[in-house]
């Protein structure tokens, strides 16, 4: 698996730096118990009120052709590119409604991202990248994919086994070992009101 570890200004565990988001992916399968994991990972996630309003629709490369050729369709022209290569393909659907009282959820997509996060940094523990999208034609994604009406289409996933930049063509490759950057810790956190930069 290609490497491409945050240059942290600060310490974080292995699992958080070495994630990174590759489009090289060599075309080997994801099994069916990578999958379960993947999915047993965003299980684990924290909701509001346990709501859990997560959904995902899956297709593995190798076992599902058909499904994964039709969530491949849905992405953009962009990630279609690369993503064929994956061995995984995800999308992730946001329950935007209560099930208990029928009451919107405002914290819906947060908890769908934080199912995601966790599955993200599960790919990385067995040895797999990942690659979140938004690009992908959401009004499709609703009429071919059944979605309920209260249910969002809001990001799909791309999991495999990374490969090497020369994968890809010219241009996606040199994108693919530009150095990862971050804003500063000071840029985003501010002690007791907006305004005042964290010290550190
Ligand atoms: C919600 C979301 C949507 C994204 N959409 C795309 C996309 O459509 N195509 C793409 O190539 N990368 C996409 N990315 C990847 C980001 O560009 C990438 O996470 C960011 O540049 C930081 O790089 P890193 O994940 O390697 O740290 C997306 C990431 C997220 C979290």
């Amino acid at each position: 698996m290609t490497e491409k570890t945050a240059p942290t200004a600060h310490p974080i565990h292995p699992l958080l730096a070495a994630r990174w988001s590759p489009r090289a992916f060599t075309g080997a399968p994801v099994t069916a118990e990578q999958e379960a994991s993947l999915l047993e990972a965003g299980r684990w996630a924290a909701s509001c009120f346990n709501e859990q309003p997560w959904v995902f629709i899956t297709a593995r490369k190798d076992a599902e052709p058909e499904a994964f050729a039709k969530l491949l369709s849905l992405l953009s022209v962009n990630n279609q590119g690369w993503a064929p290569a994956a061995g995984l393909l995800v999308i992730g659907f946001a329950r935007t409604k209560f099930a208990a009282n029928g009451n919107p959820n405002a914290v819906a997509y947060y908890d769908l991202g934080q199912a995601v996060a966790q599955m993200a940094l599960q790919a990385v523990e067995l040895g797999l990248g990942s690659h979140q999208m938004r690009g992908f034609d959401v009004e499709r994604a609703r009429v071919e994919l059944a979605v309920p009406a209260d249910h969002d289409p809001v990001v799909a996933v791309a999991f495999g086994v990374t490969g090497a930049p020369d994968l890809l063509p010219e241009a996606l490759a040199a994108r693919e070992v530009a150095p990862r950057v971050r804003k500063p810790i000071t840029e985003f956190a501010h002690v007791g009101a907006f305004g005042t930069p964290v010290k550190l």
